[in-house]
């Protein structure tokens, strides 16, 4: 019989129905979902204008190459313009967050014919070859990712980039960033680090390129994270939350760079299926204010939890939140899945990561908020 390859550690549960913010085992035990199947599920598992309108278009045409007229992309871009609020950039869709992310990474050198990107300690920005030079873990950068092309700098650290861009500045094709790195636990970039990167990109002519694939797509209540902050980015990328589960991620260009034929491409990219997913969750994100929602329920979860205590920091912003718990307290998350039935994320050393879906209701946060601090209870 074959195998599958074995890399990923499992939880022993099987889910098989999925509604809103809750999820359903094989056993019918219902879960409350704040981790979103990893900051995927933005509009809720199973929304019925979602399923109605990936039906629809099934029933229609799933697939077609890009060597065609394929309206339903410009309707993408159209509402993806007008909900982001950057209805000058240019849409690229492919399918991944790393495939996002390397090319952008290609765009920016291409741009500026140069070979240097600047990242940030802690980075995480996907698996494929220059998004894993890129990511800080040097576990899964295997022999032939590396170069030295990449430099890691520490996050929010105001110097160090000064000095980095006096030294090679006229080098770097790009800094690329998270606005508040996921996987890095939680960690939220400040505003004048980010308006130095602003600053120090356009007096050297290197590319600001935001990852927004974890902390974006209105997560934080702002579409993307960093335009919370005023700071508008040269190239944003984003993935998880724009398909609802369905694969898609696509880069977000300014004017001021040029396409030429060939110079990207993609066999799934943009296919009828995926813009079909994009365009029910912008348009659920449209008429249902989730960006407001995201802001108003994760300012009220930030501001519940940081009462609880036996929590050591709690961080984040909108629907993107990390609490920080002592080591004593290791086994909590799996408390909560096992017994509470709450699915949550995590990151090292001892966070807890909150991604639910942007839907997520106050009543169900009201209940997150009771079963978690009863179990901190228990400690
Ligand atoms: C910030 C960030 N960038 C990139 C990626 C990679 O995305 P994907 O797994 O879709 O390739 C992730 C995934 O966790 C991420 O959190």
């Amino acid at each position: 019989m074959m195998k599958l390859y074995d890399i990923y550690p499992l939880n022993p549960i099987e889910i098989v129905k999925g509604q809103g913010s809750y999820v359903w085992d094989k056993n019918g035990q219902v879960y409350l979902d704040l981790y979103g199947g990893h900051a995927v599920i933005s509009i809720g598992h199973t929304h019925p204008h979602y399923v109605e309108r990936l039906k629809k278009q099934l029933d229609q045409i799933g697939f077609y190459s890009n060597s065609i007229e394929i309206p339903l992309q410009h309707q993408v871009a159209t509402l993806l313009g007008e909900v982001s609020g950057l209805e000058d950039y240019q849409l690229f869709l492919c399918n991944s967050g790393a495939e996002a992310n390397e090319n952008a990474l290609k765009i920016a050198s291409f741009h500026t014919g140069r070979k240097k990107v600047i990242a940030f300690e802690k980075a995480f920005h996907g698996r494929t070859s220059l998004a894993v030079a890129a990511t800080d873990n040097a576990k899964i950068v295997a022999p032939v990712n590396e170069t030295e092309n990449i430099i890691f700098l520490p996050f929010n650290d105001e110097n160090a980039l000064e000095n980095a861009f006096a030294t090679y500045g006229n080098e770097v094709a790009a800094v690329i960033i998270e606005g508040i790195q996921g996987v890095g636990g939680i960690q939220v970039a400040t505003a004048s680090f980010l308006q130095q990167i602003r600053t120090l990109t356009t007096q050297y002519g290197a590319v600001f390129i935001a990852d927004e694939i974890q902390c974006g797509y209105g997560r934080t209540g702002s579409f993307y994270a960093v335009n919370d902050e005023g700071i508008q980015a040269d190239i944003y990328t984003m993935a998880k939350g724009m398909g609802n589960g369905f694969p898609i991620g696509a880069i977000a260009l300014a004017s001021v760079f040029k396409p030429w034929h060939g110079q990207l491409g993609t066999t799934f990219g943009g296919n009828h299926l995926a813009c079909a997913a994009a365009l029910a969750v912008l348009e659920v994100m449209q008429q249902d204010q989730l960006l407001l929602h995201a802001k108003k329920t994760g300012d009220y979860l930030l501001a519940e939890l940081k009462k609880l205590d036996k929590i050591q920091e709690v961080r984040g912003k909108g629907l993107m939140i990390g609490i920080d718990f002592a080591p004593e307290l290791k086994n909590f998350r799996q408390d909560l899945l096992l017994k509470d039935h709450i699915f949550t994320g995590n990151a090292s050393p001892n966070v807890i990561r909150l991604l639910p879906a942007l839907t997520l209701s106050e009543t169900d946060a009201d209940l997150f908020l009771e079963k978690f601090s009863k179990r901190l209870q228990q400690y």
